[in-house]
This record gives structure tokens, C-alpha cells and sequence, in this order.
């Protein structure tokens, strides 16, 4: 039989009991490798609870420590060395304990793009999919701060109608998405429904049909009773929506909404990361420690 490079991923996988991981803005030929595909919460919650001993993550930095903080006894693999979040990264933990003293009596509420150290400073971590419910639950009396993503932040404010101090952050991929955008995919698709991510500039969420997680827009797309789909957030989402809707159109709101970081992980480097078992992610103990009474509160 002829070696492939997916036939070789497949030897290795058994050897080494792993099991690959990929979020939903991977190449496509990423995503049809692995064993699971979702969106951040999905994943967390596979590398919680998988048995396997080593966890292959295509994603990007922030993804695969969550994974090695739920699941600390596990090898987590990073593919691509340097694959990160610039939002995760607009804030650090000195950063945010400034924050915390100006607001002694606020609870944090952290997305989970964000550093382990920046969790370990936080009282909840929460995705794109939860992040109403985890603020709703929150005591009325107590102020929040909400970290890296001002985006997010304000749209869980409106949904939670909860007064939120806010971390300038912002997703450079989805801010790259206009409103302008969704106007002339509008005109050229006047049936189609608007969909848009939570991390999209207010403006836009403002004139979308509806504002999700990339989980929340696969369901939609699934469920609800349309052809047609202006899609606003990272285009790697196309490949999954029109994988698992043949029957549907879908459209990017921009071709421009591209995550560089997503894109580092190919097939190759999943490869590599299995036979030279590279690039470990690992998060100190002290950090982990911290960080987990947030991520609990996520998992929830
Ligand atoms: P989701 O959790 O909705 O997949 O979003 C993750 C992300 O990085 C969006 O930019
Ligand atoms: Fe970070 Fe934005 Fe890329 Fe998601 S799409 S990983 S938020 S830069």
C-alpha cells in the first residue's frame, strides 16, 4: 500500500494513543484529519475528558494550554510553534491585576483567548457560547470586568443588560469585517441570512440576523429553514458549514476575514508534531492552580 502523509498520521496515532484536535477556522484539510472539530468550548471539553495520552491541538497558543490545564497528566501538542492569538495577547496578568485593584469589588469574567496567567488572575472564563449564561449567573450587586475582547464584552453586556468595565482588546480578524461588507453581500444576496461572531465590531452584530459562536452558526445553518448564508467571521468556517450543509449556500461576508495564526498548522506539521513529539505546551502548576477555579466555572 502506498504511504500517505494522512496514512502515516494514522499509524502514529495509534502508537501513540493520541487524538487530534481541530478548531473550526483550520485549513480544511486540517480539519478533515482530525478526530474532533468544534469550537473553542467543544474542545475543552474533548481534551477533558478524552482518554487518549496525547492531545495534537490545531489551533493556536491560549487553545492548547486550556487543553493542558484540564487535562494536566496529558502531552498537549502545538503543531505550529508559533501559533498565537494578537487578541489573547493584548492583555497580561500585570495588566489585568491594575485593573483588579482600581475595581476591588468587581468580579473578572475572562475569555478564554486569553494567557493561562491572565485565567489565573480571573474569577470565570467563558467562550463565545457561553458567555451570557457564565454573566447572567454572576451576583447583580457585583461590578465585572470583562477581559481581552471589548466586542464580546459589549455584546454580552447588551444580552445580559449588565453594566461591564471593558479591556480595549479586539479580534484584528473580525474588527477586518464592515458593516460596509454585510451591505453589499446583502445586495447581492438579498435572501440570504445574515450570520455574524460575537467578536465582530458592534456595528455589524447591529445589522446581522443573528450573532454566534462558530458552533452556534453550524447549528443555525443546520436547523433553520434557509438556503442561503452571509457568513461574517474567519472564512476557514466556509469549509464545515458547506461540508455539513451541501445543500446551502454560503458566503463570506469578506474573503479579506482571514486568521494568519489559524493557518500555520498543516497537515505536514501535524505530522511532525506526532513523530517528534513537538512542541509540548505546559503551564506551570501555581498558574494551573489558579487558572482552574475560572476554567470550571467555563466547563460548567
Ligand atoms: P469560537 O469559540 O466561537 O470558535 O471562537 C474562537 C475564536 O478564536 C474566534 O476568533
Ligand atoms: Fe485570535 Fe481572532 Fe485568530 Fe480567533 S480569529 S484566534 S480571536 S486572532
Amino acid at each position: 500500500m502506498v504511504e500517505t502523509i494522512e496514512s502515516k498520521i494514522e499509524a502514529l496515532k495509534k502508537d501513540r494513543n493520541a487524538v487530534i484536535l481541530a478548531h473550526n477556522y483550520q485549513l480544511g484539510e486540517v480539519q478533515d484529519i482530525a478526530d474532533i472539530v468544534g469550537d473553542s468550548l467543544e474542545l475543552a471539553r474533548a481534551a477533558a475528558s478524552t482518554d487518549a495520552d496525547v492531545i495534537v491541538f490545531c489551533g493556536v497558543l491560549f487553545m492548547a494550554e486550556t487543553a493542558a490545564m484540564l487535562s494536566p497528566e496529558k502531552t498537549v501538542l502545538l503543531p505550529a510553534a508559533n501559533a498565537g492569538c494578537p487578541m489573547a495577547d493584548m492583555i497580561t496578568a500585570d495588566q489585568l491585576r491594575e485593573m483588579k485593584q482600581e475595581h476591588p469589588n468587581a468580579d473578572v469574567v475572562c475569555y478564554v483567548n486569553s494567557s493561562a496567567e491572565v485565567k489565573a488572575e480571573s474569577d470565570y472564563c467563558c467562550t463565545s457560547s457561553n458567555a451570557t449564561e457564565v454573566v447572567a449567573g454572576i451576583d447583580k450587586k457585583k461590578e465585572i470586568i470583562f477581559v481581552p475582547d471589548k466586542n464580546l464584552g459589549g455584546y454580552t453586556a447588551q444580552q445580559t443588560n449588565r453594566k461591564m468595565i471593558l479591556w480595549e482588546g479586539y479580534c484584528h480578524v473580525h474588527t477586518c469585517i464592515r458593516d460596509g461588507d454585510i451591505v453589499k453581500a446583502k445586495q447581492q444576496h438579498p435572501n440570504a441570512t445574515v450570520m455574524v461572531h460575537c467578536e465582530c465590531s458592534s456595528l455589524v452584530r447591529e445589522i446581522a440576523d443573528a450573532v454566534l459562536s462558530t458552533s452556534g452558526m453550524l447549528k443555525l445553518a443546520k436547523e433553520f429553514d434557509a438556503d442561503e448564508f452571509i457568513v461574517g467571521t474567519e472564512v476557514g468556517m466556509l469549509h464545515r458549514l458547506r461540508k455539513e450543509n451541501p445543500d446551502k449556500k454560503f458566503y463570506p461576508a469578506t474573503e479579506a476575514a482571514v486568521c494568519p495564526n489559524m493557518k500555520l498548522t498543516t497537515v505536514e506539521n501535524v505530522l511532525w508534531a506526532l513523530e517528534g513529539m513537538e512542541h509540548k505546551i505546559t503551564v506551570p502548576n501555581d498558574v494551573r492552580v489558579l487558572a482552574m477555579k475560572a476554567l470550571e466555572a467555563m466547563r460548567a
